[in-house]
């Protein structure tokens, strides 16, 4: 398989660890190259359901290596509770998982960041983050005050994090919040550091040199391209880049060295948290969607917001990305449905748009323009070809792949492995 880059093509939750985790035998290295504990992408391997939050999921398979890119947020100590739970299940990182000494680390306060710059925003105003200092991790970042995972192993560490703690602390007081104390949270960090010293590498020429000797890379996205900082509905975003070009700054991998683009889809939308989603379905189909999908987040447990595919996000989604192909995801979800709808441009103020508007109050005036397509109303977990499949429901997944350009190399009609059609191989030629 070439070196990959898999990215969510709509608000995340697409399925990325699925396919992921069906994707891996074919890899050498697994990395995850933005976001941080705010993902949570599940793999179900025969009765066992994991749900990872930072480790790559290529984990689950023995003897792939795996590697938390400079672009990633790591808590450290939500890191080692993920890490202690793979053990448990006799999943040994131990030589084969590394962390990048770049990656910015999410301390206390910027979840406590996180949690009172929701709460000071007006309920329409709230983003409905997942309340893991993502933001303000990345926010640190950039304004140059971060520290890094490589800090937590310098002699330095307890002097570093004590001049943040103290501007932190004058912050956290004048929003009525008591102050971190230094010593506990030192310990803390410390303790983790202990546990993550053999993992935290500098992880960019250890990936270029694995590129050079020929292994192959899949780069697992997080989030998605709806939920970039740049090409998101900003600011109902998560505060990383989501979308394909964020793996090679969040790894240090030269785009030049990138061979394909996967976009995971679902056959339908859905969206955690607030913001835009002209398709979203707020009546009893939408309930059905939700139901049937099972549709509560992996991390926050929140419902989501479910509704129609959208092709317009699934078109700019291409351009962003240059998605070579698709995998869609979650095929059967739409089973029981009479009707399937596909949102094919938008309607705003009487004009038509095909593009996603950067304004967040045009966006929202956007109403769908649907295409209507007869629903199958039989069972497709069980087609292990495209041909075994009902003839509707081959239409609808060619319309989707016309309707965007891309097409289909992966069809998904269940939580495992082997509820999986590899329809073409990376490379785009069909699979006979
Ligand atoms: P991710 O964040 O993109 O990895 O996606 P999540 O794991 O948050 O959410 C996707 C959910 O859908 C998980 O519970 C998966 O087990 C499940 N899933 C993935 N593919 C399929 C599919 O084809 N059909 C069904 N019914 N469920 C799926
Ligand atoms: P995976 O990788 C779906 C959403 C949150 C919120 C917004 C900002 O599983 O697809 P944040 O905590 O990042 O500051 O929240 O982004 N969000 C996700 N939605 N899937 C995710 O990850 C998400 N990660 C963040 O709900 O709307
Ligand atoms: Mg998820």
């Amino acid at each position: 398989m070439p070196n990959t880059v898999l990215i969510g093509a709509q608000w995340g939750d697409e399925g990325k660890g699925k396919i992921i985790d069906v994707l891996t035998e074919k890899v050498d290295w697994v990395v995850r190259y933005q976001g941080g504990n705010n993902a949570g992408h599940t793999v179900e391997i025969g009765s066992k359901r994991y749900v990872l939050h930072l480790v790559p999921s290529g984990i689950l398979h023995s003897g792939k290596k795996c590697v938390i890119g400079n672009g990633v947020v790591v808590d450290p100590v939500a890191l080692v509770v993920e890490l202690k739970q793979l053990c448990e299940q006799g999943l040994d990182p131990s030589g084969r998982f590394f962390v990048s000494d770049r990656a910015h680390i999410v301390f206390p306060y910027h979840k406590l960041q996180d949690e009172f710059s929701e709460l000071q925003r007006s309920k329409n105003d709230q983003i409905g983050t997942t309340r893991r200092g993502i933001g303000p991790s990345y926010g640190d970042k950039a304004s140059r005050f971060g520290l890094r995972m490589g800090d937590l192993l310098d002699p330095m560490f307890p002097s570093l994090l004590e001049a943040r703690l103290q501007e932190k602390n004058r912050i956290l007081s004048a929003l009525g919040s008591a102050p971190l104390e230094l010593a506990k949270v030192l310990v803390e960090y410390q303790e983790a550091a202990r546990y993550l010293a053999p993992f935290i590498v500098d992880t960019i020429p250890l990936l270029n040199a694995a590129v050079r000797k020929g292994e192959k890379v899949l780069f697992e996205g997080a989030q998605g391209t709806m939920l970039d900082i740049d090409y998101g509905s900003y600011p109902f975003v998560t505060s990383s880049s989501a979308t394909a070009g964020g793996a090679c700054t969040g790894t240090g991998v030269p785009p030049n060295r990138i061979d394909h683009v996967i976009g995971v889809v679902k056959a339908y939308t859905t969206r955690v948290g607030e913001g835009p989603f002209p398709s979203e379905l707020k009546d009893e189909t939408g309930e059905l969607l939700r139901k049937t999908g099972n549709e509560f987040g992996a991390t926050t447990g929140r419902p989501r917001r479910c509704g129609w595919f959208d092709a317009v996000v699934a078109r700019y989604s291409v351009m962003i990305n240059g998605i070579d192909s698709w995998a869609v995801t979650k095929l059967d979800v739409l089973d029981p449905m009479e009707t399937i709808r596909i949102c094919v441009a938008y309607e705003c103020d009487g004009k038509r748009v095909e593009n996603v508007p950067a304004n967040i109050r045009v966006l929202e005036k956007c109403r769908p323009v649907y295409e209507d397509f007869p629903g199958w109303l039989t069972s497709t977990k069980e087609a292990t070809r495209f041909e075994d499949l009902p003839a509707q429901a081959q239409a609808y997944v060619a319309r989707l792949s016309e309707l965007t350009g891309v097409p289909v190399s992966i069809l998904s009609v269940g939580p495992r492995r082997d509820s999986t059609m590899i329809l073409r191989d990376l490379s785009g030629r069909k699979l006979e």
